[in-house]
């Protein structure tokens, strides 16, 4: 009865992935065979990548490696416990203290580390705002920053794209108690960056938190001048100037920082706050201290080795000039995110395979991650690119255009 039982679930089960198979949906998994970097052992071939959030080349930086060999050899490889009952180690302090001196949003910031990304949205969103409040998103935002405005039990208002006329409407309208933009500062999946500048002031106007997922921006963007050195590689709001207490600023540090986690910028009372009551950081074992020994080592390539974000961005330039050539859409990205627009799940589907063919790796991104009918090459650069590797891409593309 039990077996017949679990057969039904089972083969719902089944259907339903089948039919996933049928809409061009299915996701298959890679086997990847070496350190991160432009050319990688997948499947047992030797590829050219695109699609890693490695911005800066440095996943498998040597020095950085060392710097997590040294950190497990003196801290082990596990942090035994959360950072709340035994599990946080000088690394992860002296890591915050480096990143608030370095990111902070506003005077009077800390800075907070999460085991990643997710976990840290989580947190915000829900330590910030909950029954009776609101949160203001960008349709394309992150998944993670919907499912914590979901989590939090907030009234969840989302606003088309960068539509910041939409946005304002929401939010005048609005009766919630306690208001929280939130929004990509880079998008994850076209590129660009949001205006957030207005939406700041936007924050001032409706006594909003602001909160920025700089995900793709930390590392990768942040000039350097001689009016403010130390700035390359900050990261967005550095990149536009801008400071407030309603910031609250998260960055991943497991795509141009190369390792692992997540950290939270913002004014000590909400770092507090945050330590006290976010689930997500209070109910979950510590990143392991050999991450935060390596982290030290990548912040430090970060702010001295700005010729890596100059490298990178001269990939870019040389790829936006050569995709304009191609048939299918761009989108007006600036950063090392540049989709390639191409529709249908199966057209993405079949470029992505046509390039593996010629043993370039570009995955094809699909919904739910993008919106449906604009299914995409998500193609990314990395300062481990050389100029040649753009030029392979671009040819191989025209190519199979034909
Ligand atoms: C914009 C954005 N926010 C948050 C995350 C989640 O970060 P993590 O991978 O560290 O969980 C990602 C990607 O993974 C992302 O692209």
């Amino acid at each position: 009865m039990r077996a017949l039982a679990m057969s039904r679930l089972t083969s719902e089960l089944d259907d339903a992935l089948e039919q996933r198979t049928a809409r061009g949906l299915r996701r298959e998994r890679r086997i990847v065979d070496s350190a991160q970097g432009a050319r990688l052992r997948v499947d047992g071939r030797e590829v050219l990548h695109f699609g890693s959030n490695d911005y800066l080349g440095l996943a498998g930086e040597r020095r950085v490696v060392a710097a997590a060999q040294e950190g497990a050899a003196r801290y082990g490889v596990g942090a035994g416990a959360s950072h709340l009952i035994s599990g946080h180690f000088a690394p992860h302090d002296a890591i915050e203290r480096e990143l608030a001196a370095w990111i902070a949003p506003c005077p009077s910031a800390r800075a907070l580390l999460f085991s990643t990304g997710y976990l840290a949205n989580l947190a915000i969103v829900t330590a910030l705002v909950g029954r009776g409040d609101a949160v203001f998103a960008d349709k394309l935002n992150h998944a993670c920053l919907n499912d914590a405005a979901l989590l939090s039990r907030a009234d969840f208002v989302r606003y088309a794209h960068a539509d910041l006329k939409a946005l304002e409407q929401r939010l005048a309208s609005s009766g919630a108690k306690r208001k929280l933009i939130a929004t990509d500062a880079v998008f994850s999946m076209d590129g660009d960056i949001a205006a957030l500048g207005s939406l700041l002031e936007l924050a001032e106007k409706y006594d909003a938190w602001l909160a920025v997922d700089d995900a793709h921006g930390f590392g990768v963007l942040g000039e350097e001048s001689a009016a403010d050195p130390g700035n390359s590689g900050r990261g967005t709001l550095a990149q536009l100037g801008l400071v407030s207490e309603r910031i609250v600023y998260m960055a991943t540090l497991g795509k141009a920082a190369g390792v692992a986690g997540a950290f939270v910028a913002a004014h000590e009372s909400v770092i507090e706050t945050l330590i006290q009551t976010a689930r997500s950081y209070i109910f979950t074992t510590a990143a392991p201290p050999m991450l935060a020994c390596a982290l030290a080592a990548s912040l430090a390539l970060i702010r001295d080795e700005p010729e890596r974000r100059a490298h990178l961005f001269a990939l870019i330039d040389r790829w936006r000039d050569a995709a304009a050539a191609l048939p299918w859409r761009t989108l007006p990205s600036m950063t090392a995110i540049q989709p390639l627009i191409l529709g249908a799940n199966s057209e993405a589907l079949s470029i992505s395979d046509a390039l593996w063919k010629r043993d370039i790796w570009v995955p094809a991104i699909r919904p739910p991650t993008v919106p449906r009918g604009s299914a995409r090459l998500r193609i990314t650069f990395s300062a481990s690119h050389t100029i040649d590797d753009v030029d392979r891409l671009a040819e191989a593309l025209a190519d199979v255009a034909q």
